[in-house]
């Protein structure tokens, strides 16, 4: 192994600069490779967008959101043609491995490169869903939970003021661990994600309850999966006439400052990614699990089932 590529692919996350500058970094003083980086994810590796990269070329990185070499969705890459393309580009350009840090499509798409032409990969989970079954985490989380408590926290202040219920709305698909983390950490009074059926007679029995308790305000927060802030605001109206404000907090969500921990993560899971590669230990995706790194075959780690924590589901639905 001489010469490696590394990418950001799918939607970005707090973190991805830390992952990038410890990928360039640890293989370059440490495992003295030559370190390409692609820009703009599976569509710039089928365009043969590949910059070489020097330590210097990660300065000042650590503490930035978003990812320099730049993200993005590219369908023709999930085509016959498309992956050919790459490997191709990968061939011309003599790199003899790649690390991918993306999300569940991300990931797939390292598979299908590793599964037809046997080229040596590693994944990297990094998105803001925390939706990958095979790991505890993925990078980007904590930031953004973090991100979606100080919302909390403010809009707790003014609806306070107000006596008023507001229903925030939070990324997540499918997987509500977002909604579910940052509502507990926050106080929320209900958390709904995607995995738990919603039924909202219950939802309005709750608000009822609260107003009983005396309480000042009343925060749902929702993730996306589950239905849009106003949508959920009407059926709530229906059943019970009150004044509701909605927030779709959006894109917020996915950038700024990364945590300590999103940084340490991903330094982590670089390290592992180039040491996995320089031993010859391929088609493999990093993670967590009880706090140590692994690394899991991909097909095993793709077909891994995510289920909610019932544990943090319970309490949240304890406290609340
Ligand atoms: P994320 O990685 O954040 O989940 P996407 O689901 O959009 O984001 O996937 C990112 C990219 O990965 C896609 O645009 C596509 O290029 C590639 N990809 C996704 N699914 C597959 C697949 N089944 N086969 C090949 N490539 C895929
Ligand atoms: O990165 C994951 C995610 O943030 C989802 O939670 C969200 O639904 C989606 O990406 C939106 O991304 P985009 O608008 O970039 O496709």
């Amino acid at each position: 192994m001489r010469r490696i590529a590394l990418l950001t692919s799918g939607g970005d996350a707090p973190g991805m600069n830390a992952t990038i500058r410890a990928v360039v970094r640890y293989a370059i003083n440490n495992a003295r490779l030559d370190v390409f980086g692609v820009e703009r994810g599976y569509e710039g590796l089928i365009k043969g967008s590949l910059q070489r990269m020097d330590s210097r070329s990660v300065s000042g990185i650590i503490n930035r959101g978003g990812t320099i070499l730049k993200t993005a969705r590219c369908p023709e890459f999930a085509t016959e043609k498309g992956l050919e393309t790459a490997h191709e580009v990968l061939k011309a350009f003599g790199i003899d491995g790649l690390i991918v840090i993306g999300g569940d499509g991300s990931l797939r798409g390292m598979g299908e490169l590793y599964a037809k032409y046997k080229f040596p990969c590693i994944g990297i989970p990094g998105t803001i869903d925390n939706d990958l079954g095979y790991t505890d985490y993925t990078l980007g989380f904590d930031t953004t939970v973090n991100t979606v408590l100080s919302a909390i926290g403010n809009i707790r202040d003014t609806m306070t003021s107000h006596d008023r219920a507001c229903i925030l709305e939070v990324m997540g698909r499918e997987c509500g661990d977002i909604a579910l983390y940052a509502g507990l950490a926050g106080g929320a009074e209900t958390m709904l994600i995607p995995e738990m059926p919603i039924d909202i007679d219950k939802v309005v029995a709750q608000i009822k309850r609260n107003i009983i308790k005396g309480k000042a305000s009343d925060i749902i927060v929702l993730a996306e999966g589950v239905s849009g802030c106003e949508e959920l605001k009407q059926q709530i109206k229906e059943k019970f006439n009150m004044t509701i404000r909605t927030v779709k907090l959006g894109y917020i969500q996915r950038g700024g400052i990364p945590s300590a921990q999103d940084r340490i993560f991903g330094a982590r899971c670089a390290v592992r990614a180039v040491d996995l590669l320089t031993e010859g230990k391929h088609g493999r995706a990093v993670g967590l699990k009880d706090n140590k790194i692994i690394d899991v075959d991909i097909d095993k780690a793709l077909k891994a089932k995510r289920e909610v924590d019932k544990e943090i589901y319970r309490i949240a639905g304890l406290l609340s």
